[in-house]
């Protein structure tokens, strides 16, 4: 099949077709994802949480960032690629920001780089773009500031948060992103935003007036159990699948029913 492209997904909310984009931080993963004919897989700095067990998606490193995504890019046919770039590796000055996207373009073969932030970030996102590294914005809830906030509740509930929000999806579009992320902010905003903008917007718990979805697959999947946001829609429990599974095989070893005489040389 084609292999989809930063020009696919503009053409594709032109003619209205709404984009599917899941995680995945590892080869195994992507190749069920990619297979499953998914548009965009993000290599999310979330795998900060799912993959390694903090928090918060502060303390992942861009060597490991760069680690996933390279074993993300061997698995896939069809997929964009989007890396993020993680917490304090782009913040300081725009020199900074387009070495570290350099780096994860070189070293992990992804095809694009997703920043959070607005006009704070504007002259690092045009740095990057400048180098011809597309780039993918993220506004509303942006995890690597949540010390700022304090919460990971609904963002943009405000009229003053909400028109911020609109300039900075007006200037990520000006500036020259592919698409935007917005996460968590009410639904009439985004919906709003998606119709303001030509690029596409992409949402995670923002509602149906956007131009696709993005989820974690962990939590899709039901690997996960304990993030249960009223935005998450399972679809399938594979935390309980998988705890029966391997609670079978713990008991098929200690009563000695594996391995039985076919499953031994
Ligand atoms: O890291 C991540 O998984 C993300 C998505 C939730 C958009 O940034
Ligand atoms: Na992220």
């Amino acid at each position: 099949y084609k292999r989809i492209t930063v020009k696919s997904l503009v053409e594709m909310k032109s003619r209205g077709e709404k984009i599917s984009m899941l995680t995945a931080y590892d080869y195994t993963m992507a190749k069920i994802v990619d297979g499953a004919g998914v548009d965009v897989i993000l290599v999310g700095d979330s795998a900060s949480n799912v993959m390694a067990g903090h928090e918060t998606t502060l303390p992942i490193t861009l060597d490991q960032m760069i680690y996933h995504a390279s074993s993300v890019v061997r698995a896939i046919d069809r997929s964009l690629v989007v890396v993020d770039l993680p917490f304090g590796t782009y913040q300081s000055d725009p020199k900074e920001a387009l070495r570290s996207a350099i780096r994860i373009m070189k070293e992990s073969g992804g095809h694009a780089v997703k920043l959070e932030g607005g006009k704070e970030i504007k002259d690092s996102i045009k740095r990057i773009l400048n180098a011809g590294i597309p780039v993918m914005g993220h506004l509303g809830l942006t995890p690597q500031s949540i010390y700022k906030f304090g919460t990971y509740t609904v963002r943009a509930k405000e009229e003053q948060e909400a028109e911020r929000l609109r300039e900075d999806a007006k200037m990520l579009e000006k500036a020259g992103c592919f698409a935007i992320v917005l996460e968590k902010i009410p639904a009439a905003l985004a919906k709003e935003v998606a119709e303001s903008v030509s690029i596409p917007v992409i949402g995670i718990g923002a509602g149906d007036g956007v131009d696709g979805q993005v989820l974690v697959v962990h939590d899709m999947i039901g690997m996960t159990h304990e993030f249960n946001p009223r935005f998450l829609r399972r679809y399938m429990n594979l935390y309980e699948d998988m705890t029966n599974a391997i609670g079978q095989y713990v008991e098929d070893v200690k009563s000695q029913d594996f391995p039985n005489e076919k499953e031994q040389y």
